[in-house]
């Protein structure tokens, strides 16, 4: 039996992740040592004649030994106060291999070397020129490029933290974003520069320090980078600026459209990047790999998961300003791309492009990313070859993270034994009328049976903590419920329905609430709610999402009260959510109604209303749809319905 033990912690060696043995210490091959021979204790134990029949066996153990010695690995900077960040180890990265491609860019290709030099000149500025100190907070509006990393890594050089805002976000929600995390300083690039254009002297009066990526610049208020990057040293600013000493502080801010009200910022600390860093190695991607990044880098899944992991494993991107269905394949024959990221809509948008004779003509063999349908997913794999597609559950701000590692189709994620011991979350019952889990008659939640459908909720603990929200604890609060099953007890919401299936394989089902996706982004129907809110003739409005058949996650909808004496003026409210709302959170249908139905709680009612949907000849109240061409919301009639059941219609 020894030697089976011995054999596992030599191909556990064998999967650490390159360049890591340094890292190696000997108080980490006994504590590894001590973690395996409690677990190989367990695995040998009476389950295991049982467990041996099990299909994934193996698969699991392997797996579940990469995280549980990556898990060490972050235990023992806690022992040293020594924490080597996903930015440290970019530099130990930049030194050992600085002539490998880091990054390819629209045709040209960023060294380790480059990026690196470029962050020395950009922290330069910063520290010299901008005026930037340890602990400053500073907001980022880039769109995809090299710059958006070198802007990223020079600011956590002089120890700033970083806020990246979404590029879709309108004026009003921009402004808002500030406040949250306390940033003076915003730093945007040039394509961009125009979107602040209704907002910028609200900024310069808020004392907010405007830095564009030009070399000069129309408003002598808004200061240049590019002309003072190219004088500036590229030798590397004092390390002092950017050692930390705990993995839990803050080094980026990440907006997302919560469940309630505007975009709130998660606080992500090292040991959420540091975690995220290990996606892909994890499921056995290797520094010879090839990572293809079409998603926004604001977005924690491409900056975390895609440029921390591709640091990580040293490896090479291939980054896309924006996705675009049509280069994919070329892309990726072109670089040798072995890896994708995802959102679920991605993969179907590459199923509806004409078939060619080269579809299989690839080395991709991996996707990582989050929401493939099983049609979509089954579709994919027997048009384009077997590729992997490892599915990945976790929301920005939350602490609880599922790996689909065996590649089921269907699933968002596995858990077994050992996962279980490790990671405490439940699946509870949930009453989707009223909009609430259900309560026993002490007002504690129910678990569901193996199979059904319950709310998830993720322990809070010190292995998995839960860092919130920035400028506000009752925004933190409010993702978090107490007095689950025993008093005292705290778990954070996921708010994402979901079942687990006697493999262990958990499968994502719907989710509740405030929230729904759509173009791979999150719809927070308060906010949608607030801003139509605003429209003059509009007396009450009810936010949801209605699903399309053919399309991943559900398209919004909005029912609403015309105040008396007023009437419904599309052309308004199309020019008002152009204006306000960013594209995939605009209503692409509206419900007019005399009056609205509440729950017993006293919250609109909608799960009738998701029910019914958006087809007119079932529904007798007026219905519109969003019309881009005519520039107007226009009435729902049968062909406009069928046309969009088949397809014919852009969303
Ligand atoms: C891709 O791989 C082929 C064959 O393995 C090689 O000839 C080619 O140079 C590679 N292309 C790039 C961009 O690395």
């Amino acid at each position: 039996m020894s030697k089976v033990i011995k054999l596992f912690y030599m191909v556990l060696l064998q999967l650490s992740p390159p360049g890591s043995s340094q890292l190696v210490t000997a108080a980490d091959m006994t504590l590894s040592l001590g973690w395996f021979s409690a677990l190989a204790a367990g695995v040998f134990s009476a389950h295991v004649l049982q467990k041996l029949l099990f299909p994934y066996f193996w698969r699991d153990l392997l797996f579940l030994m990469k995280v549980i010695r990556y898990g060490v690995r972050l235990e023992l900077f806690k022992f040293t106060s020594s924490v080597c960040t996903v930015l440290d180890r970019f530099i130990q990265q930049a030194q050992r291999i600085p002539n490998k491609p880091f990054v390819i860019y629209d045709g040209s290709v960023h060294t380790y070397r480059d990026v690196e030099q470029r962050s020395n000149r950009l922290a330069n500025v910063f520290f010299d020129r901008v005026g930037l100190r340890k602990g400053d907070c500073v907001a980022l509006l880039m769109s995809n490029e090299p710059d958006f990393l070198c802007v990223w890594f020079g600011l956590a050089k002089v120890g700033c933290s970083v806020a990246f805002l979404n590029t879709n976000i309108k004026s009003k929600s921009l402004l808002h974003c500030f406040n949250c995390c306390g940033a003076k300083t915003l730093i945007v690039g040039s394509d961009l520069f125009e979107c602040l254009d209704g907002i910028i002297t609200s900024l310069l009066e808020d004392n907010i320090q405007v830095w564009a990526m030009n070399s000069q610049s129309e408003h002598t208020e808004v200061h240049t980078l590019l002309d003072k990057i190219n004088t500036a040293s590229d030798q590397p600013v004092p390390a002092v600026l950017r050692v930390t000493t705990s993995l839990k502080s803050p080094t980026l801010y990440i907006f997302t459209s919560g469940t309630t009200g505007l975009p709130k910022a998660a606080v992500i600390t090292h040991l959420q990047s540091l975690k995220a860093a290990a996606g892909f190695w994890a499921f056995g991607a290797t520094e010879d790999d090839v990572v293809y990044i079409p998603l926004p880098l604001y977005h924690s899944a491409a900056s975390l998961i895609g440029i921390g992991g591709t640091i990580e494993l040293g490896a090479t991107c291939v980054l896309k300003k924006k996705f675009s269905a049509s280069q994919f394949w070329n892309d990726c024959r072109k670089h040798n791309v072995t890896i994708f990221q995802y959102i679920g809509e991605l993969c179907r948008y590459l199923c509806n492009q004409p078939k060619t004779e080269v579809d299989k003509f690839h080395k991709v063999r991996m996707g990582v990313g989050n929401g493939l349908r099983q049609d979509v997913w089954r579709e994919f794999q027997s048009r384009f070859g077997n590729i992997k597609m490892c599915e990945v559950y976790g929301s920005t701000e939350g602490n609880l993270c599922f790996m689909n590692h065996i590649g089921k189709i269907g699933a968002v994620g596995r858990s077994n034994f050992f996962y279980r011991l490790l990671f405490k979350y439940e699946l509870v019952k949930y009453d989707m009328q009223k909009d609430e889990p259900v309560k026993d008659e002490c007002g504690f939640c129910q678990r569901v049976e193996r199979g059904e459908t319950g709310l998830l909720l993720s322990k809070v603990s010190t292995i998995s903590p839960f860092f919130g929200y920035a400028g506000g604890k009752h925004l933190t609060e409010k993702k978090l419920m107490r007095n689950v099953f025993v008093k005292g007890d705290a778990y954070f919401i996921t708010g994402d329905l979901m079942a687990e299936d006697y493999e262990g394989f958990i499968c994502f089902r719907d989710r509740v609430g405030d929230t729904f996706r759509w173009k791979g982004e999150n719809v927070a129907t308060t906010e949608v709610t607030e801003i139509l809110g605003l429209v003059d003739f509009i007396q009450e409005v009810n936010v949801y999402g209605v699903e399309i058949p053919g399309h991943e996650g559900r398209a919004g909808m909005a029912a609403m009260i015309i105040r008396p004496a007023h009437t419904f003026d599309g052309k308004k409210l199309f020019e008002h959510v152009m204006r306000d709302l960013p594209t995939y959170a605009r209503p692409l249908f509206i419900r007019l109604q005399e009056f609205m139905e509440m729950t017993s709680t006293f919250k609109q009612q909608k799960f009738q209303l998701v029910q019914s949907g958006f087809n007119p000849s079932m529904i007798s109240e007026p219905l519109y749809v969003l019309d881009y061409q005519q520039k107007n919301y226009i009435p729902l009639t049968d062909s406009i319905y069928q046309s969009i059941l088949a397809g014919e219609r852009k969303l």
